[in-house]
Formats: C-alpha cells, sequence, structure tokens
C-alpha cells in the first residue's frame, strides 16, 4: 500500500509543477490516460483471486478518489490566476484625465439668467435671493393669500413631508417679503426710506409638466418700491427690459388682465415667438401688478406712503422665445446634443 500512498503523492507533486491548463491535462493523462498508472494498476486486479481482487480493489479507489481531488483543486487553482491575471492586465485607471476633453458651455437658461441681471443692475436694481424650502407664510400668507383662498389651488405644491406647511417653493414671490423686511430693517433709523429696487431670481417648483411647464423651472421676481411708483413705471420697465433683452425695437408685446392675491390691478405679459416653430405665436412670460396693499405691510412698509410694482418672470420660457426653442422640458434633459448647439 506504500506503493500508492506514494503514487498519490507523486501524483499531487505533478499537478502541482503544471503551469497551466494543457501542462494539467497531460498530467492527469498519466494517471488516467491508455496506459496511465491507475489505470494498469485497475486491469492488474483480474490477476488477483476473488478475495484480494476485494481489498485491494477498495485501496486503488481511494487512491484515485484522492488524485482526482487533487487534480480538481489543482485545476480550480489554475483557473483562479488566469482570471487574476485578466483583470490585472485589462484593469482601467479610472483617474487617468479623459482623451481629447470637449470644451464645456453655460446652460442657455443661465445665460438668459446672466443677461436678465445684467440688463436690471444697469438700471439699478440688486439682486436678491431667498430660500428654495419655504414656509407656508411667506409662499401664501404674507402674499395675501390666506389658508382657505382660493389662489392656493392655482399652484399645485409640493409639500414636504413631516414638514409642518414647509414646501418648495412655487413661485419667488416670497423674496418679495423678504427683501422688504431686509431693506426696512437696515434703514430703520432714517426718516425716509429710499426706494427698493430688487430682482431675486432662482427655482420654483410645482407639480406641472408640458411643452411650457416644467417641475422645476425658474423665475426672476421683480419689486420697485418708492412714493410714487405707478403701473405706467411697471410698463415702462417691462418694455424697455424686454427691448433689450431681445435686442428689437418691433418685439410683439401684451400686457393682458388677471388676478393674483398679491397685486391689484394685475397682469400676465405676453411675447410672441419670433423664430422657429411657434413664430407669431403667444406665450405667457411673467405675471406683475401694483404690490396690494397687505403685502406692503406684511413687509414692513406703509402703504399710505409707499406704493410698488412686482413682477414674476419665467427666465426659460425667455429662453425659448430667443432661441425659438419649442419645448421648455429639453433644456432639463440633459442632452447634450441639444445644450451643444447654445455655446
Ligand atoms: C406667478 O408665479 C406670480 N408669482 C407672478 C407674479 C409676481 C405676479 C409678482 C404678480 C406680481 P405665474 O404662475 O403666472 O405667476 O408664473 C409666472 C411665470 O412663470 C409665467 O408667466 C411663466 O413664464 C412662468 N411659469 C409658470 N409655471 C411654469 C412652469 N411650470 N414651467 C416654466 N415656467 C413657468
Ligand atoms: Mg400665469
Amino acid at each position: 500500500m506504500d506503493q500508492l500512498d506514494q503514487l498519490v503523492a507523486e501524483a499531487g507533486a505533478d499537478f502541482a509543477a503544471a503551469a497551466d491548463g494543457a501542462a494539467l491535462e497531460s498530467a492527469k493523462a498519466r494517471y488516467f490516460g491508455k496506459g496511465g498508472s491507475l489505470t494498469e494498476l485497475l486491469k492488474g486486479l483480474g490477476k488477483l483471486d476473488p478475495e484480494a481482487r476485494k481489498t485491494v480493489g477498495a485501496e486503488i479507489n481511494k487512491a484515485k478518489a484522492a488524485i482526482e481531488a487533487l487534480l480538481t483543486a489543482r485545476r480550480d487553482a489554475l483557473q483562479q490566476a488566469a482570471l487574476e491575471a485578466q483583470l490585472a492586465a485589462e484593469a482601467l485607471d479610472v483617474t487617468l484625465p479623459g482623451r481629447g476633453a470637449g470644451i464645456g458651455g453655460l446652460h442657455p437658461v443661465v445665460r438668459t439668467l446672466e443677461r436678465v441681471e445684467q440688463l436690471f443692475r444697469s438700471i439699478g436694481f440688486d439682486v436678491a435671493e431667498g430660500p428654495e424650502i419655504e414656509t407656508d407664510f411667506y409662499n401664501f400668507t404674507a402674499l395675501n393669500t390666506p389658508a382657505n383662498h382660493p389662489a392656493r389651488s392655482m399652484h399645485d405644491t409640493f409639500y414636504l413631508e413631516n414638514g409642518d406647511g414647509v414646501m418648495l417653493r412655487t413661485h419667488t414671490s416670497p423674496v418679495q417679503i423678504r427683501a422688504m423686511q431686509a431693506h426696512v430693517e437696515a434703514y430703520k433709523d432714517r426718516e425716509t426710506m429710499p426706494e427698493l429696487r430688487v430682482i431675486a431670481p432662482g427655482r420654483v417648483y410645482r407639480v406641472d409638466s408640458d411643452a411650457t411647464h416644467s417641475p422645476m423651472f425658474h423665475q426672476i421676481e421683480g419689486v420697485w418700491i418708492g412714493e410714487s411708483v405707478s403701473f405706467a413705471d411697471l410698463k415702462g420697465v417691462v418694455a424697455d427690459f424686454l427691448r433689450s433683452f431681445f435686442e428689437s425695437d418691433d418685439l410683439q408685446v401684451r400686457f393682458r388682465p388677471s388676478f393674483f392675491p398679491f397685486t391689484e390691478p394685475s397682469a400676465e405679459i405676453d411675447v410672441a415667438f419670433m423664430s422657429g416653430a411657434l413664430k407669431g405665436r403667444w406665450l405667457e412670460i411673467a405675471g406683475c401688478g401694483m404690490m396690494h396693499p397687505n403685502v406692503l405691510r406684511f413687509g414692513g412698509i406703509d402703504p399710505e406712503r409707499y406704493t410698488g410694482f412686482a413682477f414674476g418672470m419665467g427666465p426659460d420660457r425667455l429662453t425659448m422665445l430667443r432661441y425659438g426653442v419649442n419645448d421648455l422640458r429639453l433644456f432639463f434633459e440633459g442632452d447634450l446634443r441639444f445644450l451643444g448647439q447654445f455655446r
């Protein structure tokens, strides 16, 4: 039986010496193939008498099983090593810089926002910001829209779960209140308050989606408050702005009577497409009006002494008009084939 143990040891060494699959298969043949050591031993059994055949046969089968186990183990080890070698050879260094990095560009809506800011700064407006997560007070109540006012249903609002009346703002109008409060605080020690002239660009959110509505969109709020600000000033400022923005003197603009709880009187502003598939069609770009006395009061300003106008413009819509784009959602799909055209 020493002979069998020796055979197992020999096979183990043989298999271990095989450096690859092919070498292992030829080593295997030396034991299991025609004329292989195990095959020969099994053949020899026939010459033994039945008693001896039984015991010797069992011993040989034990050795055979041991050699098979060694073979399988070596085969697995070689496969694993081959796989690791392949993985190492094909490894990608994701930290390497890409080839031919393209030049990026500003998003068309960002271009509009920058252009609008520049034009309003040139006529003495400051630029303010407000939070995108707003309270019920700033988004509705202070804008003369109490809890059960029907105008609240004009906005399909994204409320925050467990937020206790906290929501994604549905418009930039809450910044009217914040800007008035900050202005009043800044000049509280003065006899007369200087005029407040401010725009507030930013993202707003509504449950809305079609060619001219996106659930996330932008607005630019504008406010001008002083001792003799009138609706004529509103029309003049907006008309001048639009002509400069679109670089066109024969731009078609109309003011359409409308309703907002926070302005009285109120209007919506439409501009006609000058190019693209929608040429000649009207598109609403803003709501506006004279600030309601209650809103001035919520901002801490005396409506007996001061008047103001406000507007809320849609820069995404301005961008549609400027470039003749017929679906506003294209701006937010992140498709570089589309966005790359505005560089
Ligand atoms: C308002 O949001 C008022 N806060 C505007 C306002 C401000 C009126 C100050 C008076 C005084 P409105 O819902 O109409 O109004 O929206 C204003 C503009 O935002 C629209 O004219 C349009 O240009 C744009 N807008 C509205 N909803 C969407 C939307 N889902 N996607 C893209 N633009 C939108
Ligand atoms: Mg509207």
